[in-house]
């Protein structure tokens, strides 16, 4: 073993990641510092209650309800960001930052709105910004985008890259469980966040595309141009007629190259059962990433939970460490691109996208209805690709009517839907989401 002293680590955060961390610093230290080359040790940490009863050891860590004194304490080399949302975490990471020391964070969040601001602090001193945690928990899909596919122009990248949603969304489809009663369980084993419309409304979701997409494309971190939308609209009839129709509905980031601009979205999305990503269930998480050179690769693990964060998260500190002899020219750029060579290329309003659709409406039982719904998809050109008719429902002179349309631009799409919407046959709102062969 090499005979340099133990890294030394504040950690801010005791909850699930935080915890998870410890346990996986101890578990495994000898593993680690053979693989690090030197022992990588927690000198203090901080939490907002300390009188919470935690199933951790904490022996030889200095506790502070303060987090300044985590990461104004001169002992330590790398601060370990476990708080979550933006304040004080953002101040307190510039703060360790200009104190000189190196940061590894799980914060997507914070990745996402001020990363740029974060990496410029840091480059400007030589230190390093590690967050592999940040984007779909146990999955090094950092590192792969990062290093690994290096030499590729990336086309495209979709993932499933909330483990809440698809945990919720899996409940509903494979045991036709209710929502919140699932939201809540995804609370209870440490998935969701703090303030779970993050998750069920895509905006984690949105944090984490923000992130690939800057690793993808050499774009600046932008999360203001993700078109976000969550899961609170898919319904227990929407997760059984798209079985019926050979689909699973999934909660999906989307990042593409196209001719005029790069799309990025975030929404849910019917996904042929045959596709890799429809069979991603739980709190699992996948993403498919497409190079010129690698062509699809696909990576899948576990999406949130304390013990594969913490996997995520010790594997940032074995890089930190190794890297802490580098000159800081030569090392990975946060961002896989140099920073001098990142470009603001256009993105794509939502409007502009092209795919397809599923309907369902809510129609009048009576002759012609359905001929007006297909008059006014045909006249802005919108093919169906499938119609489908079901029983109607006792008591009601309604009947539920799903289209699978052909691919068309949203633009279009949306005009569709206010014609329909306008029909006095057709009850509103109609439920729309859009259909991906992720190919
Ligand atoms: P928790 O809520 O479980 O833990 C947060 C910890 O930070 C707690 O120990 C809490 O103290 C402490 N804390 C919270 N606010 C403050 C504050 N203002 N000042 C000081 N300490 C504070 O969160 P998680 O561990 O789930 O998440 C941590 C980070 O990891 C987040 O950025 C999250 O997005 C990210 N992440 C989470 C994953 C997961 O599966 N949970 C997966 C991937 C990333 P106390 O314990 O006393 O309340
Ligand atoms: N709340 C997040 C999720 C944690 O459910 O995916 C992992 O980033």
């Amino acid at each position: 073993m090499s005979p340099l002293p133990p890294v030394r680590i504040g950690l801010l955060g005791l909850g699930t990641v935080g915890g998870g961390t410890l346990t996986v610093l101890r578990r495994n230290a000898a593993l680690i510092a053979a693989r690090a080359g030197r022992r990588i040790e927690v000198v203090c940490a901080s939490a907002r209650d300390l009188g919470k009863s935690r199933a951790l050891d904490l022996t030889g860590i200095e506790l502070h309800a303060d987090p300044h004194a985590v990461v104004d304490d001169p002992r330590i080399d790398i601060l370990v960001e476990l708080i979550g949302g933006l304040e004080p975490a953002r101040e307190l990471v510039l703060r360790a930052l200009a104190n000189g020391k190196h940061v590894v964070t799980a914060n997507k969040a914070l990745i996402a709105l001020h990363g740029n601001e974060i990496f410029a602090a840091a480059r400007s001193r030589g230190l390093m910004v590690a967050f592999e945690a940040a984007v779909a928990g146990g999955i090094p899909v950092i590192k792969v985008m990062r290093e690994a596919l290096a030499g590729n122009d990336i086309q495209w990248l979709a993932g499933i890259i909330n483990g809440t949603c698809n945990f919720i969304l899996s409940a509903m489809c494979d045991a036709g469980r209710d929502f919140s009663e699932v939201l809540a369980e995804a609370q209870r084993l440490g998935y969701a966040e703090a303030d779970p419309s993050f998750d069920v409304d895509g905006i984690d979701a949105g944090h984490k595309l923000t992130i690939l997409a800057s690793l993808a494309f050499g774009i600046p971190l932008q999360f203001e141009r993700v078109s976000v939308e969550g899961i609170r609209n898919i319904s227990a009839e929407d997760v059984t007629y798209a079985k019926r129709l050979g689909y699973r509905i999934k909660h999906l980031g989307i990042a593409r190259q196209q001719a005029h601009g790069i799309e990025l979205r975030v929404h849910p999305a019917l996904v042929p059962t045959r596709a890799p990503l429809a069979n991603v269930n739980g709190v699992m998480n996948a993403v498919m990433v497409s190079g010129d050179a690698a062509g699809p690769v696909v990576l899948f693990g576990a999406g949130a939970g304390a013990l594969p964060t913490a996997s995520s998260v010790v594997a940032d500190l074995v890089d930190v460490t190794r890297a802490l002899t580098t000159d800081s020219e030569n090392r990975v750029p946060h961002l896989a691109f140099q920073p001098d060579t990142m470009e603001n290329l256009p993105t794509l309003d939502i409007g502009d996208i092209e795919t397809a659709y599923y309907l369902r409406l809510m129609a009048a039982d009576e002759p012609g209805v359905l001929a007006d719904v297909t008059r006014i998809l045909a006249a802005l050109g919108i093919s169906i690709e499938a119609i489908m008719q079901l029983d109607r429902a006792p008591d009601t002179a309604e009947v539920p009517v799903v289209i699978l349309t052909q691919r068309v631009r949203e633009a279009a799409m949306n005009q569709a839907i206010t014609s329909l919407e306008a029909l006095p046959t057709i009850r509103t709102p109609l439920h729309r989401i859009r259909v991906e062969t992720l190919t």
